[in-house]
């Protein structure tokens, strides 16, 4: 018996340790038992999945880093409709294009939404989500909305980016040539010129490689947490350092002073970026519930967050796998050539 203000750690140490290993065993394969009795729901076949951690074991555990590909041998053996847990989440993996296209395509009515449930999410935008990436409903379809034909007043499918992509490119040559031949990683500075775009996009300026501003770094960091498969379960209550979050309002803070300097030269008449755009919509009063500032300075994080890493993965690949195949590399310049009026050559 426990006495009366005795704690459970010092409760379990009296009990020694076959007898808690007992209790954990009965109580993991309790939960297990009830979270399937309870299940009304028909699963479509999958992986064993153990109380509490789901699948998390069989795709985390392992000698060396997973990757994506590890899957397909799950789909041979389930098929391309399959079920795992992640945590306590259930989830439902596509295996084929085809399927993908008929749920996300043909049925985006009814399928697409984004999961502001899960703890990380729900901290970083809150329950009902921010932005674009994180939001859902009538509210997400209009800020999407925005999202677009800002991204096209700047420029988006039109010369005016192109251009300033070209110049992009070439202080990207200019510092590979200025390592004069010797190895280096282009790694870094690929993400540093993607991110110049989506910067010139946003805050109307780029950056020199060697002199990021804060505001990028805090970014970076920020969009960094909770990456990974333990992102949507509720272990990242446990894993993600609460200075973590604190970022969100570091961010956000640098953003408050960005738009404070571009309210010293704003013209209504003259949009020249997306913070511009942010004052034009917040004296314009379009729909205040809609256009807060937490939508919006979230959709700049959105932005980065979806078309910094992707562009800059694709090109890194993209290198890699000219590398690799010398013979796609001059297919591409030789395409390259015909499209442009001076060949390189
Ligand atoms: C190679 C580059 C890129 C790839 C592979 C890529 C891929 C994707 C994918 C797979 C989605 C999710 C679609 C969905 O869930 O419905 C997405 C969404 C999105 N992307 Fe991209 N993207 C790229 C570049 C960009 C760029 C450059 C931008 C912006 C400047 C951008 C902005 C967005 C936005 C705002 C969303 C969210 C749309 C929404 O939730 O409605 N992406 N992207």
């Amino acid at each position: 018996m426990t006495n009366v203000g005795q704690s459970f750690p010092e409760f379990f140490a009296t009990l020694g340790l076959p007898t808690v290993l007992i209790f954990v065993t009965v109580l993991l394969l309790s939960m297990w038992m009830l979270s399937y009795s309870n299940s009304r729901v028909n699963w479509p076949p999958g992986p064993v999945c153990f109380p509490v951690v789901g699948c998390l074991p069989q795709l985390m555990i392992s000698g060396k880093r997973r990757q994506p590909t590890d899957l397909l041998q799950w789909y041979d053996t389930y098929g391309d409709i399959m079920h795992i847990k992640l945590g306590e989440q259930h989830m439902i993996m596509l295996g084929t294009y085809e399927l993908i296209e008929e749920a996300f395509v043909k049925n985006a009515a009814t399928v697409s939404a984004r999961p502001t449930w899960a703890y990380f999410i729900r901290r970083l935008v809150g329950k009902d989500g921010a932005g674009v990436v994180f939001k859902n409903g009538h509210a997400w379809k209009e800020l999407r909305r925005f999202t677009l034909s800002s991204l096209r007043d700047f420029g988006l499918g039109r010369k005016s980016l192109e251009e300033k992509i070209q110049d992009e490119a070439r202080y990207l040559v200019q510092n590979i040539e200025d390592e004069n031949g010797k190895a280096f990683s282009p790694s870094a500075r690929i993400g540093k010129a993607v991110n110049n775009i989506i910067s010139i996009i946003v805050f109307g300026a780029r950056h020199d490689y060697n002199d990021m501003p804060e505001m990028l770094s805090v970014l970076e960091e920020y969009m960094r947490i909770g990456q990974g498969p333990l992102s949507l379960t509720n272990f990242g209550r446990f894993l993600i350092p609460e200075k973590k979050f604190v970022l969100k309002d570091t961010f956000y803070c640098l953003v408050r002073q960005e738009v404070e300097r571009h309210r010293h030269s704003f013209d209504p008449t003259d949009i020249r970026d997306f913070i511009d755009l942010y004052i034009k919509v917040t004296q314009e009063k379009l729909d205040p519930e809609i256009y807060t500032e937490r939508n919006v300075f979230r959709i700049i994080v959105d932005l980065y967050l979806a078309g910094t890493d992707t562009t800059a993965n694709t090109l890194r690949w993209s290198l890699v796998h000219m590398v690799n195949h010398p013979d796609v590399q001059k297919k591409m310049q030789q395409e390259i050539d015909q499209v442009t009026t001076h060949s390189i050559n």
